[in-house]
């Protein structure tokens, strides 16, 4: 797919920051707007992604960066790694596969590799049973987007973001559930059929235009989440340099 031709063009003073599981780039765009200059890792190959991308396994690179040193060209990381083990959505329905092997649940090493770093750091999951810290919540409608998809983040390295209130959801979420079908402002970005999203509803839904893989905007959050928690970072930042 075309990219948008000015994204790339971020100015090289621009803090950096390094988006593991980084999939098409919900999250990243946000830190972009945000002020961010943006490095992806993913373990597929991800040709959407905005922004510069490496092909790899984000545990072991972010060891590597750490151990060589290199890591210090970063000011924040943030992580979305894939939720299957803790998702409300499939804990209970599914046998936890995903990108071709069993999975495994990746949050402690993770952790103990984001501590390591010496960086602030976000981590990201939807709103069930993953094993992090909810130091703050998001939903769709904090931001009148036409998806609720709450989801919960652990900030590491002592920083807080501010906790929106949670506005309350002006209806249902279009489609399906035990066979009765409900209209609702709100469309359902996972899976496929019973009247769940179409592609182009999901990119209207969250703001993603950049990618048009079902897959990529299933996994994805909206940029305008990471654009609140950058700008905290960036806030957060300039008040320990002043
Ligand atoms: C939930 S998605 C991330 C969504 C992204 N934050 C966004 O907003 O668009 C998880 C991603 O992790 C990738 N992944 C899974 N295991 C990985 C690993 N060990 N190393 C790097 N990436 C991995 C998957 O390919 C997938 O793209």
């Amino acid at each position: 797919m075309t990219q948008p031709t000015d994204i790339r063009r971020v100015p090289a003073h621009r803090p950096r920051l390094l988006d593991l599981f980084c999939c098409a780039g919900g999250a990243a765009m946000g830190y972009q707007r945000a002020g961010f200059e943006v490095t992806g890792v993913d373990i597929a190959d991800r040709p959407n992604y905005p922004f510069p991308v490496h092909r790899a396994d984000a545990l072991a690179h972010l060891a590597a960066l750490t151990a060589s040193g290199e890591i210090r060209q970063y000011a924040a990381v943030h992580a979305s790694p894939p939720c299957q083990a803790g998702c409300a959505l499939t804990v209970g329905t599914n046998r936890s596969r995903g990108w071709g092997r069993e999975h495994v649940q990746l949050i402690p090493e993770l952790r103990t590799l984001l501590d390591a770093s010496g960086l602030p750091y976000v981590i990201e999951q939807p709103n069930g049973k993953a094993p992090v810290r909810p130091d703050l919540k998001l939903c769709g409608e904090m931001f009148g987007l036409g998806v609720l998809r709450h989801r919960v983040f652990e900030l590491g390295g002592g920083w807080t973001v501010s906790q929106p209130a949670h506005r309350p959801h002006r209806g249902y979420v279009r489609g399906y559930r035990h066979g009765v079908y409900r209209d609702g402002p709100y469309v359902a970005a996972y899976g496929a059929g019973g009247g769940k999203a179409t592609i182009s509803e999901m990119q209207t839904a969250m703001g993603i235009t950049w990618t048009d893989v079902r897959e990529e905007l299933t996994e994805a959050i909206p940029p305008a989440y990471t654009e609140l928690i950058g700008r905290a970072r960036l806030a957060a930042a300039r008040a320990v340099a002043a």
